[in-house]
Order: structure tokens, then sequence, then C-alpha cells
């Protein structure tokens, strides 16, 4: 949002009114920053931009309820909440006006239920599994388009709720609300292209070409890269190894620079010194234990099995541990692969603002041999998200379930995976998911048929063993 800018134009302009309007709207007053790296990491704020009015967020849900895909909050939409008045991955924090702005806990924060029935637990840096990011924007993007999403509708509900002072009901009724509404359908327009995609579902999200064609305004390819949230813990350990799920770069530094590049949309208000605090927790930040029972005999053999079958690849030290397996070789679902053109990675390449430059992107031609720290909440597994479980990933492709449910948070300690069956109605509260079809566009279960002829004696020892990973 240029709003900032717009503001201090009219503030050279002089004169009281100009001054109004920069306290009322570009004023930096407080920035999120919180002193535990933990809180930080979910909370802070990266950056200085006027976010998501906070008032006009606290009663979207009701103006809008019959917009919202079932009956509730914002929590239907599977955000990781913990009862602030705005859930994990936002920074609350008032520049000229008290606003959201997200962060990278949005999707890279996410959740578990210890037993069925019990409070999810949030897990920091975890793939945010429940999160349905487009459901999210296609609900922001269509209260925006509806005539409810006026001053007079959305200050009435508001004032209902909060005490604004005669300035600011002025300000939110002549400008944020027009403002917020008109950038908010410049978006929609810019996000056409997801129209024309498969519904990514829970725990999803094709980023990328949300960076390709919202943020650097390139032309779309009809390229499906609609891929899981990766976890973001031990990342001083990925340094020097293949990033992203194609290993399109390996310098983490850069990384995450483009992720907040894409998350900002660009450069304006980049707020330094608490994304390096962000980079800090994550560097470190260890992979959380496996929370069930684990037969630590059963997992010594299976410590053998994996040496032997899975280690080249995927133990530390591993001659390809973190390296780029042709997609060839490993057979999965090729479509990611497509979206990164050479066009793109050029078009990012060419970037030079400030610390933002990205010059060791590179197209290839397969994914990486990803570190399987923190693998139980990895699931569902592969680059897609096409496969629930290790039981099924360790099963020939054919026998692999072509539908079932993602962002259930009960946990399945059987097959070691979130809960995957698609039972019960995804409606009623507490119980939500959406379905996943292995045969649309970029979801293919196919591929990676590692261990899959393993007697059921060394299958057994390999899963247990994979749990304590
Ligand atoms: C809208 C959701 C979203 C947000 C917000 C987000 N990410 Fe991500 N991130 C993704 C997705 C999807 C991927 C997987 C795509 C890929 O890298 O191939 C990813 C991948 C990554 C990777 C590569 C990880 C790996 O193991 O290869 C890094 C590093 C990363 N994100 C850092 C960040 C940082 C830092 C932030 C905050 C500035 C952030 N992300 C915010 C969705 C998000
Ligand atoms: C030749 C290299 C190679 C071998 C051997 C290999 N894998 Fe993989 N593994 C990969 C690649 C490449 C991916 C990513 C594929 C994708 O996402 O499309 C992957 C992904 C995975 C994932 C998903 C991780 C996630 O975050 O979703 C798991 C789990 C896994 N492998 C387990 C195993 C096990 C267990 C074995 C041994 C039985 C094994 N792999 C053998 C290359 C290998």
């Amino acid at each position: 949002m240029t709003w900032r800018r717009l503001v201090l134009v009219v503030a050279a302009l002089g004169g009281a009114v100009a001054v109004i309007l920069w306290d009322q709207l570009a004023r930096v007053s407080e920035t999120a920053v919180f002193d535990n790296p933990e809180e930080h990491y979910k909370y802070g704020g990266l950056s200085l931009e006027p976010g998501f009015p906070y008032y006009v967020w606290a009663v979207m849900p009701e103006v809008f309820a019959d917009l919202l895909p079932r009956p509730g909050g914002w929590e239907v939409f599977g955000f990781v909440d913990e009862g602030r008045g705005y859930p994990v991955g936002f920074a609350k924090q008032t520049v000229g006006y008290p606003g959201l702005t997200p962060n990278c806990a949005l999707c890279h924060t996410g959740a578990y239920r210890p037993a069925e029935g019990a409070a999810p637990v949030p897990v920091p840096a975890a793939p945010a599994s429940a999160l349905d990011f487009g459901a999210f924007r296609r609900f922001l993007f269509e209260a925006a388009a509806d005539d409810r999403f006026s001053s007079a509708v959305l200050l009435d509900a508001i004032e209902r709720r909060f005490e604004l002072g005669v300035v600011e009901s002025l300000v939110y009724r002549t400008v944020l609300i027009p403002m917020l509404r008109r950038s908010l359908l410049e978006q929609r327009a810019a996000a056409a292209w997801t129209e024309s995609r498969p519904d990514p579902g829970r725990g999803r999200f094709d980023a990328f070409n949300l960076l390709k064609i919202e943020v650097l305004g390139m032309e779309d390819d009809g390229s499906v890269a609609t891929s899981d949230y990766p976890p973001l813990w031990n990342h001083a350990a990925r340094r020097g190894l293949r990033l992203h799920w194609n290993g399109g770069s390996d310098d983490l530094e850069q990384e995450d620079l483009m992720s907040v590049y894409s998350l900002n949309r660009g450069v304006a208000g980049f707020a330094a010194a608490s994304f390096e605090r962000v980079r800090d927790y994550i560097a470190t930040r260890p992979a959380p234990a496996y929370p069930f029972s684990v037969d630590s005999t059963l997992a010594a053999a299976g410590a053998e099995v994996f040496a032997a079958a899975c280690g080249a690849c995927h133990a530390e030290g591993g001659e390809r541990f973190g390296q780029v397996t042709a997609q060839a070789e490993v057979g999965t679902d090729p479509e990611f692969l497509s979206m990164w053109s050479e066009a793109f990675v050029e078009r990012l390449r060419s970037i030079d603002e400030g610390p933002f430059r990205f010059p060791d992107l590179r197209v290839t031609d397969g994914y990486v041999n990803v570190p399987l720290d923190g693998l139980w909440l990895r699931a569902p597994y592969l680059h897609n998200g096409s496969v629930p479980t290790l039981a099924h990933l360790l099963s020939p492709a054919a026998e692999r379930p072509t539908r079932f449910a993602r962002g259930r948070l009960e946990y399945d300690s059987v097959r070691v995976g979130f809960a995957w069956q698609p039972e019960g109605d995804p409606a009623p509260e507490g119980v939500s998911w959406t379905l996943y079809d292995v045969s649309l566009p970029g979801n293919g279960n196919q591929g990676h048929e590692y261990g899959v002829t393993l007697p059921g004696d060394q299958k057994r020892a390999l899963m247990e063993f994979l749990k304590t990973r």
C-alpha cells in the first residue's frame, strides 16, 4: 500500500488538515516488537507500512457472515489462534491507525491435537497444515465486492464495539474504508489467476505464482505450483543445502529476504532489525519431538533400515542430502517445476533494491532430498502434500489414498500423519477439513516409491525410527 507516500505528499502541501491526516494515517506510534523471540516470531511486525485496519477486521466476520465458508469467526480459515483478538501470523501495530500486517508465522506456524477433542497445541515454525489461505483471500475479495463494504455499514458495526474519536471516525468514513475497498478490489483483480487453478485447500498455497503474477506483475503462464508449507525450524542447519521444494536456491539469506519481499509486496517499509530477530529464531528453533509413545528398541532397529534405504538422500551427511534428485528419478508430480521458468528466475535475479538481491536463483529439474527433522509435523508428505501419512508413503503409489481430508488436527499415530479420513461433516464446529483429490493438476501422488518393497517387520521398524526424526 502506498498510503504513506500519499499522505507525505498531502503533508507537503502544509496546513492543519495535513497534520491531522499524517497523525491518523501514517504516524508510526507503535511497532510490534516482543522481547521473547517466540512471541516476536508469532506477532512481530516486518513492515512499517500501514496494515489492514484492525477495527474493520474485527467486524468483518459478523458483517459478512453469509460469505464465510461455514458459520463462525476468523477461525474458520484455520488460523492458529491464541485468543488475542487476532491470530498468530499477524502483527498488530499502529501506523497512523491500528492495523494488522502478516508475518512469516502465518504460513509457518502449525498445531495438532494431542488427543481427540483436546485443544490444538500451537507449534511455531511448523507448517500451517490447517490454514486455508485461498479461502481467506476469497472471503476478503468477495466482501470488498459486496455493497455492504461501505463506510456506513462498517462504521455502524465498528462503533457498536469500539469507541472512535470524532476525527478518527471521520477518517475511517472518508479515507480509510474507501481506500481499503479500492485496494482489496485491485488485489482481487490481480488474483484472478487463482480462479483457473484447483483450489489449494488447507495447508497449501501457490506462493510463487502469487509472487510472479501479483507482486512482480509478470504474465500468467498457467503453471500450477501449489505446494505444502514447509517448516522453518533448524534453519542454521540448512546453510549450503538447497532450498525450496525444487532446490531453486542454496542461499538461506536470499531466500528469507525473497519471502519478505513477497509478503511486504516490495521493499517499502521493510523493518530490517525486526526481521533479523525472526531469522535468529528460525535459525536455532529446534524441531519439536514426537509427543506420542515410541518403542525405542524398534526405532533402533529402524535406524539401520533407514541408513540403508534412505540415508544417502535423507541422513545428515548422506552424499545426496539436501541436493536435488531429478524428477525423472524420484517420479513425483512434475507440475511445480514448470512454474520456475527462466523468465521468472531472470526477473528475480534482476532485482537490486537495498538488501533485496537474489543472484543465486536457478531453474532445476527435480526436487530436494529434504531434511526430515520434525517429520511427524511435516505431514501430509511430498512437495504437494499428496500423501497423508508415512504408512501411505511407504506403500506403492497405486495403493495410496486418492481422496483424503486435509486440515484435521487430530493425529494418526498408527500411520503417522494427521487424521486423513474424510469422515464427519466438515461444517460442524471443531471438525473442519478440505478434500484433497489427487486427480487434479499438480496434485498427483505418484513417485517416491522408496522402501515400499521392504518386508513388513523392517517397514514397522523404519516407521518407528522416523517418529524420532
Ligand atoms: C502465504 C504463505 C507464506 C508466508 C506468509 C510465508 N511463506 Fe515461506 N513458504 C511458503 C510456501 C508455500 C513455501 C514452499 C514453496 C517453496 O519454497 O518451494 C515456502 C517456503 C519457504 C522457504 C523455503 C524453505 C525450504 O525448506 O526450502 C523459506 C526459507 C521461507 N518460506 C521463509 C519464509 C519467511 C522468512 C517468511 C516471512 C518473511 C515466509 N516464508 C512467509 C508460504 C509462505
Ligand atoms: C534418491 C533419493 C531419495 C531416497 C533414496 C529417498 N528419498 Fe525421500 N525424498 C526424496 C525427494 C527428492 C523428496 C521430495 C520429493 C517431492 O517432494 O516431490 C523426498 C521426500 C520425502 C519425504 C517427504 C518430506 C516432506 O516434508 O514432505 C519423506 C517422508 C521421505 N522422503 C522419506 C523417505 C524414506 C523413509 C526413504 C527410504 C525408505 C526415502 N525417503 C528415500 C528423495 C529420496
